[in-house]
Formats: C-alpha cells, sequence, structure tokens
C-alpha cells in the first residue's frame, strides 16, 4: 500500500485562504518574542513570519538577549498584554537554560485573551470542556484537527493513540480528540508493551522527538499516520516517523517537514483573529 500524503501544505493554504478576508478586515497583529538565538527557534519564527506576511497579516519579532532576567522578561510581557494594537503574541519556547524551571510562571503571565498559543491554563481549562469553548486552543493540537477535518478523515468513535504527553501537543490533542467522540490512548516514555497499544491506533499520532523512533511493525494495517517531530539529524528535519517503512502500512501520513509544521502556524493565525474578534466583542 501506499499511502495518501497529508499535507499541511495543502491544507494550511486552503484554510488560510480562507482567513484572508477576515484578516484584511480586522487587521490583527502577531508579536513574537524570541529569548536567544536557538537555531531551531530562529527558522519556526522565520516561518511564522513569513505565513503571516503571506496572509496579510501584521507580525513583529521581537529578539531579547539570551542573558534577560527573568524580571526584564516580566516587563516585557506586561508591555505587551497592555499594547492595545497587539492582538495575541507568543514566547518562543525553549528558553534559555536559566528560564528553564520559570516557564509556568512566564506563561501565566500573558492576558489569557492575547494568549494565542493557548498555552495558559485559562485557554487550556476552556478547552478541556467540551469543543465550544475551544476559543484559543493550542496551536499544534488545533492544527492536527484541522489537517484531519481538511482530508475528510472521521475521528468519531476511532481509536487515537498519542505517543507523548506533553503539555502543548499530547495532553491538550487527548482532550480535543475525545471532545471529538475518539477513544484516546496516551502513551509515554514509561508505557509498557509500546507496539502492543500503538498497533491497535486507527489514528496514531507521534509527539516524542525520538527520530524515527515508530517503526512499520508499530502501525495497524490502514492506520492515519500524524508525524508530529521535528528533529534535526545532520541539518536535516526529520519526524518520530519511519516515513518510507510505515508508508506501506499506513493508509494516510504527514510528511515531515511540510505536514504538522504548517499547520501549526495556520492556527496561531487563526487564533490570532479569533482573539481580535472577541476583543472587539469584548468577550
Ligand atoms: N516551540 C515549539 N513549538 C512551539 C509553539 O507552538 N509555540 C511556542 N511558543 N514555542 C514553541
Amino acid at each position: 500500500m501506499s499511502a495518501l500524503l497529508l499535507s499541511g501544505r495543502e491544507a494550511a493554504a486552503a484554510i488560510l485562504a480562507d482567513l484572508k478576508p477576515k484578516i484584511a478586515h480586522l487587521d490583527p497583529k502577531l508579536v513574537v518574542v524570541q529569548v536567544g538565538d536557538d537555531p531551531g527557534s530562529s527558522s519556526y519564527i522565520l516561518q511564522k513570519m513569513k505565513s503571516c506576511a503571506e496572509v496579510g497579516m501584521r507580525s513583529e519579532h521581537r529578539h531579547l538577549p539570551k542573558a534577560v532576567t527573568l524580571e526584564e522578561l516580566l516587563a516585557e510581557i506586561d508591555r505587551l498584554n497592555a499594547d492595545a494594537d497587539v492582538t495575541g503574541f507568543i514566547i518562543q519556547l525553549p528558553l534559555p537554560a536559566h528560564l528553564q524551571s520559570h516557564v509556568p510562571s512566564i506563561i501565566r503571565a500573558i492576558d489569557p485573551k492575547k494568549d494565542v498559543d493557548g498555552f495558559g491554563a485559562y485557554n487550556l481549562g476552556k478547552m478541556f470542556l467540551s469543543t465550544e469553548f475551544e476559543h484559543l486552543p493550542p496551536a499544534t493540537p488545533a492544527g492536527i484537527v484541522m489537517l484531519l477535518e481538511h482530508f475528510e478523515i472521521p475521528v468519531a468513535g476511532k481509536h487515537a493513540v498519542i505517543v507523548g504527553r506533553s503539555n502543548i501537543v499530547g495532553k491538550p490533542l487527548s482532550m480535543m480528540l475525545l471532545n471529538r467522540d475518539a477513544t484516546v490512548s496516551v502513551c509515554h516514555s514509561k508505557t509498557k508493551q509500546l507496539a502492543s497499544i500503538t498497533k491497535q491506533g486507527d489514528i496514531l499520532i507521534a509527539a516524542v522527538g525520538k527520530p524515527g523512533m515508530i517503526t512499520a511493525d508499530m502501525v495497524k494495517r490502514g492506520a492515519v499516520v500524524i508525524d508530529v517531530g521535528t528533529n534535526r539529524v545532520g541539518g536535516k528535519l526529520v519526524g518520530d516517523v519511519d516515513f518510507d517503512g510505515v508508508q506501506d502500512v499506513a493508509s494516510a501520513i504527514t510528511p515531515v517537514p511540510g505536514g504538522v509544521g504548517p499547520m501549526t502556524v495556520c492556527s496561531l493565525i487563526k487564533n490570532c483573529v479569533q482573539a481580535k474578534q472577541r476583543q472587539l466583542a469584548k468577550i
């Protein structure tokens, strides 16, 4: 079997084309804050700025030095919260080592109405309730859901197996798929007999950060495989899925790059539009 390629570039282009008139009308603005010079972050931010420009949305890249103190970063967040011209902003992760343990308080400092990454407790909590309250959902899980919708892949009644339990992908994605009536299993580094669980997945999502760890023998024949991995190996971007082997077993599979990545950027832009609409409506 040769699997259908789930192109995030194609899906994102279609969704962004629909958003373009709303963007022209609402004129939202995104600010991306980068601390230090992590090369992965620099390339993701470039992609975010490029997509904003393509869709006619204002964006700004604020670059802070690697040695910035927690107090200085929190002061920058306060300025962004108070700036009425800024619709939404994100603090690009990972942060330098001296700020790592402060990530929860840094995220907590972001005004929930401007939290277009959907990382804060308020937006995560709302998403927990039902699809109706997914106003600013976390960008990568929301992007995966939009990708499945774009390719008309049903979720209700399917067994979705997620490998990885991060706060920004695995955990929130489990809730978004549960809200859509999937039966969800979440696997992680302590899961025993991992392959016996992944092999049950009608939809298998890999979000671990280990290049090529999902091999063909771990995949159910005909499964839809979503690869969230973005691992840099010898200067090349590779996913968590052994694409060449798994594409013979799966019915559909995302490429890396060009799969989930463009969908994350697409959700970020969609969240900016949603944030602006809700700010104008004062809700
Ligand atoms: N680092 C990797 N992915 C993301 C993301 O979606 N948002 C932020 N802020 N940092 C990231």
